[in-house]
């Protein structure tokens, strides 16, 4: 902040003083004020070879270096061997805007050594504080949802245990749906925790997991069709926050429940 030149009176300097404590000054840094508009006006301009030559618009030669998220994003992804690897990429992807407004990372619960991934759609602010996916209100109920088909995160046992993530693994700001673009940059690494995981089937909770990797949504009339994702059975169903709006649609989710409990089943 540019600091005024002080008075010598002492009512002067006070005055000046309190317009900063108003402005939010907490702290003297420096022992005497320093006045950046003036250093602003000191800086050396650019010897030639240092200038920062613009990008003539229509030029052959010069090119933009446009960032592409989705390519590094899948260049990274290809480059990770294990989940750790793939937590620490992902954590470290700096393209997707909404980490900055988010306060954690939110990877994954459960096991991954479960026969059943659930792939959800962003942290919300429970989620965004405990840096666990589905730990709210929607989350509480997923737990039922799971338990009364004999499924639990916690479970050791791959037969009943559940593993979980999202879609984007930061929390939209105001929890607002996430965009196409984001969807498209975070489905790299989205996949590649599909193929390091390698579930027996994939449970799409909402449109979308269905928007990100079936390429369509539509939750009403995509839940209770299995589909195939990575080449293995994928259920569509509807997301527990809907639920918790929308109490009639519980019959439905029940019926699903029954259908992913008798998958399971066949393969056992
Ligand atoms: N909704 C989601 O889709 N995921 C969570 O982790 C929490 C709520």
């Amino acid at each position: 902040m540019p600091v005024m030149e002080s008075g010598n009176t002492y009512w002067h300097d006070r005055a000046l003083l309190e317009w900063q404590v108003e402005l939010g000054v907490t702290d003297a840094i420096l022992d005497a004020p320093v006045d950046r508009y003036r250093l602003e006006q000191a800086k050396p301009a650019p010897t030639p070879g240092q200038a920062v030559r613009p990008i003539a618009p229509n030029s052959t030669t010069a090119k933009t270096e446009k960032t592409d998220p989705v390519a590094i994003a899948r260049a990274t992804a290809a480059g990770v061997t294990d989940l750790a690897e793939l937590a620490a990429a992902m954590a470290a992807f700096e393209y997707c805007e909404i980490k900055r407004g988010a306060r954690n990372f939110v990877f994954a619960d459960g096991s991954p050594a479960a026969r059943v991934m659930i792939v959800g759609e962003a942290p919300g602010r429970e989620e965004d504080r405990a840096g666990k996916p589905f730990v709210g209100r929607a989350g509480q109920l997923l737990d039922r949802m799971l338990g009364a088909i004999g499924l639990d995160r916690a479970a050791a046992d791959p037969a009943q245990a559940a593993y979980i993530t999202n879609v984007l693994p930061w929390r939209p700001p105001s929890n607002r749906t996430p965009e196409r673009d984001e969807i498209a940059m975070m489905l790299p690494f989205v996949e590649r925790h599909i193929a390091l995981a390698d579930p027996d089937m994939i449970v799409l909770m909402g449109n979308t997991p269905c928007q990100a990797l079936l390429g369509r949504a539509g939750i009403t009339r995509m839940r209770g069709t299995w589909e195939t994702v990575m080449g293995r059975p994928a259920l569509p169903m509807f997301h527990p926050a809907y639920l918790l709006r929308n109490p009639a649609a519980k019959r439905e989710a029940w019926a699903d429940l029954l259908a992913l409990r008798a998958t399971l089943r066949k393969g056992e």
